[in-house]
């Protein structure tokens, strides 16, 4: 009979972990799907999902720095040449890191230091359904 129990005891414990498996599937669907909704990563890649049109100005998206400006679009990665601090901060035309204070230009070219490095340049595309992608 005790054996019976302790039969039962594990089939339950199974059970529930077996529950816990099941659920946390959708959790991180969640955490990779609308968690990140902007930030996308497939294929070890990192991809940041824009939509079907390129905002017009200066746009913080994730990670990175969308320029579209003067009929021509570009994207900068928002970390910092010096020492990586994300850059969130637009005064004027210009990019500014609130670690140290550098200061960036639209073509992602150090005007003020401690930076010395231009941000690095990153890819626009499309993908199959139109949206514009930002890859790093
Ligand atoms: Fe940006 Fe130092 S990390 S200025």
């Amino acid at each position: 009979m005790n054996s019976h129990k302790e039969n039962i005891k594990i089939d339950r414990r199974k059970f529930i972990n077996y529950l816990l498996g099941i659920l946390s599937v959708p959790a991180i669907l969640w955490w990779l799907y609308v968690g990140r909704r902007n930030e996308r990563i497939w294929g070890g890649k990192e991809r940041i999902f824009v939509g079907k049109e390129l905002p017009n100005g200066v746009n913080f998206i994730g990670t990175a720095i969308l320029v579209n400006k003067d009929q021509k679009a570009r994207a900068y990665d928002a970390k910092c040449t010096h020492l990586g601090c994300q850059i969130k901060k637009l005064e004027g035309d210009v990019m500014v890191c609130q670690c140290h204070g550098s200061r960036f230009d639209l073509n992602g070219k150090p005007t003020k230091g401690p930076a010395m490095k231009s941000l690095r340049e990153l890819t626009i595309s499309k993908d199959n359904s139109g949206n514009y992608l930002i890859s790093k």
